[in-house]
């Protein structure tokens, strides 16, 4: 029987995980533990892991279910849950704050990373707290926002997308900008910076300026968690509460490696 120890990462918010293999079977009392840990910390950071992309997939497939990714191209051909994100073959870092897949009508509840090549420096992934984010807005901000809806679709100008992706995932879907999380109830900001490509009611070209404000005013370093990679990491991030970039300051002639996983959620309300 597995019994890890799941303690605070740092200052903010986050909790890492410890004496927990993901190859072996876990029991559904530790499985809820974990669940109620991500609830509570938004990020979980599972250490010492050593896995296959399949073992990846089916130690994750505890926590939810494992949901098909866009980026056909990327997808691992032996386990095409997982996915690469890399510096490579045309992907940029996603260096600015953002929540994943929200031109999907059910985005992911959970994102999952597993590093797989580090630059020698550098290279982490940021994380800040949502629900501590909607409290940071102003409150001209805060009633402007209510009860708006972002309209999410692929960026029009990302190269790493192919025609399959954007004929499946190119539609327009539209999300509340302020989300209830389904488990906790509480409410966060949410939005893709890049994937929010009009605000019903907005002037288009007014749309990225006022989305950059907004992040401006809930990302601070009092909801910011940076997470330096080590290898055997595995990150879980709740998708609902949380939002996430790649900090791209590392020397990019060196390969940045993580396989994702994406677990399936709710329609945000
Ligand atoms: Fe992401």
């Amino acid at each position: 029987m597995q019994q890890p120890t799941i303690r605070p990462l740092g200052d903010t918010f986050g909790a890492e995980v410890i004496d927990l293999d993901l190859t072996q079977p876990i029991e559904a009392d530790t499985v809820n533990e974990l669940n109620q840990a991500l609830l509570d910390n938004l990020v979980l950071v599972i250490r010492d892991q050593d896995l296959t992309a399949q073992q990846f997939r089916d130690g994750i497939a505890n926590f939810g279910d494992p949901m098909l990714q866009h980026r056909v191209a990327f997808r691992i051909p032996e386990c095409p849950d997982v996915s690469r994100v890399i510096n490579r073959e045309k992907m940029r870092p996603a260096s600015m704050w953002h929540t994943d897949h929200t031109n999907h009508e059910e985005p992911p509840k959970a994102t999952i990373l597993y590093a797989r090549k580090l630059p020698a420096e550098g290279g982490d992934t940021c994380f800040s707290d949502m629900y501590a984010g909607l409290d940071l807005l102003s409150a001209e901000s805060r009633e402007k926002i209510q009860d708006m809806v972002t309209i999410n679709n692929m960026e029009p100008d990302n190269p790493t997308y192919a025609a399959e992706d954007r004929n499946e995932f190119d539609s327009g879907v539209p999300h509340p900008m302020v989300r209830t999380h389904p488990e906790t109830g509480k409410k966060a900001l949410y939005f893709h910076v890049t994937k929010a490509l009009e605000i019903e009611g907005m002037e288009t070209e007014k749309v990225r300026p006022f989305l950059d404000g907004l992040l401006e005013e809930a990302i601070k370093p009092e909801n910011t968690l940076r997470h330096h990679w080590t290898m055997g990491d595995v990150v879980i991030v709740d998708n609902r509460c949380a939002m996430h970039r790649a900090d791209p300051n590392y020397d990019q002639a060196e390969e940045r490696l993580l396989w994702r996983v994406i677990l399936k959620g709710d329609k945000p309300v």
